[in-house]
């Protein structure tokens, strides 16, 4: 089965169209979403729309959904996070807000071994940027292969016996083999706010007759959404961010 490998969208409209047009051509069957739907983008309602129409959905929340639905107020936020995670929270729709606020908490198994975290898989708020929280994260949870996101800086950790391993989605597209006895965590990148330098959307497809996870990158008109959430009265350094992928 193909499943396309989305995190991080924070309410970019137009990444996610251009990701959903560009996708049409992978062949995918499932869509798996690794939390952060919403948050600093202009389009929330959108975004949630279109995804709850996508065929055989699994997805988790982010940290920036639990503020956004009023699970959490976000002290921990910067200014600009929070200011956005606030209007995104007055804005929702009453059934979107509902969706949204029923996201499970990662980690959530889609498959026998295979799960979606946010963070890490034993804390959905924790970064996972180097090997030592690679390592606590393959001890913390018994998986193959665990997808995350949150750092939004597309990547695979490996296991491979005790070696713990970091490849890095330089190429476009990168593909990352996952191999027999090799266990996994891999980060398909931010789809909304790409913050490793490339402004490109970041997504993944995960083949798992193949055994490979594939890194894509697709450009966007992120002029547009820099519009956008300049006339929604959203912080202007939310829209400068898109434009240089940090
Ligand atoms: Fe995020």
């Amino acid at each position: 089965m193909r499943f396309l490998v989305l995190s991080d969208l924070h309410s970019n409209l137009e990444a996610l169209q251009a990701v959903l047009g560009y996708a049409r051509g992978l062949r995918y069957e499932r869509v798996l979403v690794l939390g952060d739907v919403v948050g600093y983008g202009p389009d929330p309602n959108a975004v949630i729309e279109v995804l709850r129409g996508l065929p055989g959905l699994a997805a988790i929340r982010g940290n920036h959904d639990k503020v956004a639905s009023g699970i959490e107020d976000g002290e921990d936020f910067n200014e600009a996070a929070s200011a956005a995670a606030l209007w995104t929270r007055g804005v929702l729709a009453p059934g979107n807000l509902e969706w949204l606020h029923g996201l499970p908490r990662g980690p959530l198994e889609f498959a026998p071994g295979r799960y979606l975290a946010h963070g890490t898989p034993h804390d959905e708020d924790r970064y996972l940027l180097d090997e030592g929280e690679a390592r606590r994260s393959f001890g913390a949870l018994s998986f193959d292969l665990c997808f995350f996101g949150h750092s939004h800086f597309p990547c695979a950790f490996t296991l491979d016996r005790e070696r713990v391993g970091l490849q890095l989605a330089r190429v476009e597209p990168t593909i990352f083999a996952l191999g027999a006895g090799r266990r996994a965590l891999v980060n398909p990148g931010s789809l909304g706010q790409p913050r490793d330098r490339n402004p490109k959307s970041s997504f993944a497809l995960y083949d798992d007759a193949l055994g490979s996870v594939t890194v894509y990158r697709v450009a966007y008109p992120l002029e547009t959404t820099g519009e956008k959430i300049r006339a929604a009265g959203l912080p202007h350094a939310l829209a400068e961010r898109l434009r240089i992928g940090v």
